[in-house]
């Protein structure tokens, strides 16, 4: 969360999407930011506007993937365990709506499961290959490569993409 708290800076309108009990979208928010999270799941939105009150913070029962939200919402969006429990044949949709909803040279901080080593998903990988696949036609990549500290089972795992929209 750190790096992603560096990457963004202060002061913008960031989407945690899938963002379940708010912990990330809460964070950032009191990293100085104004932050919603978006959820389909009634009860873990409940959880999360309860952690978050007081914070700058707002939280919307919204499905990620319906087309018809409104675009250039947000200066940057923070993904974490969102893409790998929708599973691939959502991913294209997803990213479509990330590029929708980020306003032009908007960033994208994400930390991907590129080497999972579990063969009964969720939560699905997203090799390094297919996801420059997906993010390549809306963004550009400023960096990717190992995060600075990963939950202990998941090190070697994952990785840390930082993207700007084109
Ligand atoms: C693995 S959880 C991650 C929660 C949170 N990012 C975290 O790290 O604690 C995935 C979340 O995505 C939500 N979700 C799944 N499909 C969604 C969709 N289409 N739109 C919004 N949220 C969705 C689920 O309800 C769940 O809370």
């Amino acid at each position: 969360m750190s790096e992603a708290i560096k990457f963004f800076g202060k002061g913008k309108r960031i989407l945690v999407p899938g963002c379940g009990f708010g912990h990330d979208a809460i964070a950032l928010a009191s990293a100085g930011n104004d932050v919603e999270g978006w959820d389909i799941a009634p009860t873990a939105l409940e959880r999360a506007r309860i952690l978050g009150r007081g914070k700058t913070v707002s939280f919307h029962q919204k499905n990620v993937l319906n087309g018809s939200h409104e675009g250039n919402q947000f200066d940057a969006i923070f993904e974490h365990t969102f893409l790998c429990a929708i599973g691939p044949d959502h991913w294209k949709q997803a990213v479509e709506q990330f590029a929708n909803l980020l306003r032009p040279g908007g960033l994208f901080f994400a930390i991907l499961f590129t080497n999972l080593n579990e063969d009964s998903p969720p939560p699905w990988g997203i090799g390094t290959e297919r996801a420059r696949e997906l993010f390549d036609p809306y963004f550009e990549v400023l960096e990717i490569r190992e995060p600075k500290c990963s939950f202990e089972r998941r090190v070697g795992e994952e990785t840390l993409w930082q993207l700007r929209l084109k």
